[in-house]
């Protein structure tokens, strides 16, 4: 089985390595086997990972080059059941080479291949825009969660993730799905009502997520920033939301 969801948003800052991150973590906390793939060249979700990695530099990179086997890159984590597939700055540079091959849209689901049978569930943390990188890491999906934040145009930028979506099923004949839209930075009904069409809202109401997750100033310290917030303090409003997002995605992919 197949259970691959991609952490997705065109826009930057919307809080997708966050909740990459925060997710895996919190879906590792219910005795779930996750693997972290981070595509991102920033690397932000791979930076707890490689904290701890003792210099060892295996990375997504390295297996793209074919230097390293996928198992060879994977890295433990401070949490039992969480692994990690990091990422760093190199994957730019390949990204460059990679790009305008239709093939190559393919390679980060081939690696994927590889290994998801040994994971209950592989969360993948997309970069933003529509280049390369993005596109694979939406190609690699089976699912995506799009993360937004209320106080922008969230509509559009669906959307616009939404015509890239359509790109891939049609292309790669992969049936990507829509596992929901997830509002991050947001502590009330009302923000994400604002800026949208009531008729619009209802039509994409039923795939935003139940759970939002509240803008908490933890989450921007600069030491809860590198590694899971529910490691820290797993009261924090942010915890218990990614927690019940966790939850959610437990029910809704049929994990035990
Ligand atoms: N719920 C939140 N509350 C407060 N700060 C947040 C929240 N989510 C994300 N952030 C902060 O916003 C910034 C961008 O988040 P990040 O996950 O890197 O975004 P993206 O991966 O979409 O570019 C980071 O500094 C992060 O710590
Ligand atoms: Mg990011």
């Amino acid at each position: 089985m197949r259970n691959v969801l991609t952490v997705s948003g065109l826009k930057g800052g919307t809080g997708k390595s966050t909740t990459a991150l925060n997710l895996s973590a919190c879906l590792a906390l219910y005795e779930q086997k996750v693997l972290l793939v981070d595509s991102d060249p920033q690397a932000r979700a791979s930076q707890w990972c490689k904290m701890n990695s003792n210099g060892n530099d295996h990375d997504l990179v390295q297996v793209l080059a074919g230097r390293i086997s996928v198992p060879d890159a994977v890295c433990t984590t401070d949490i039992d059941g969480l692994y990690m597939l990091p990422a760093g700055f190199d994957l730019f540079p390949m990204s460059l080479k990679l790009t305008g091959r239709m093939d190559n849209e393919k390679l980060l689901r081939l690696v994927i291949d590889e290994i998801t049978h040994d994971y209950d569930m592989v969360i993948c943390d997309a970069p933003s825009s529509c280049g390369y990188l993005s596109l694979a890491a939406l190609t690699a999906a089976d699912w995506i969660a799009a993360v937004v934040i209320p106080d922008q145009d969230w509509v559009g930028d669906f959307h616009s993730l939404m015509k890239i979506v359509r790109y891939i099923r049609q292309s790669h004949n992969i049936p990507l799905g829509i596992s929901g839209i997830l509002f991050n930075r947001c502590n009330s009904e009302k923000q994400i009502e604002n800026r949208v069409i009531p008729e619009v809202l209802e039509q994409i109401r039923p795939l935003i997520y139940k759970t939002m997750i509240p803008d908490d100033e933890i989450l921007d310290k600069e030491e809860a920033g590198f590694s899971p917030l529910a490691v820290h303090d797993i009261k924090a409003p942010a915890s218990q939301a990614y927690l019940a997002v966790a939850r959610e995605i437990i029910r809704a992919f049929n994990l035990k």
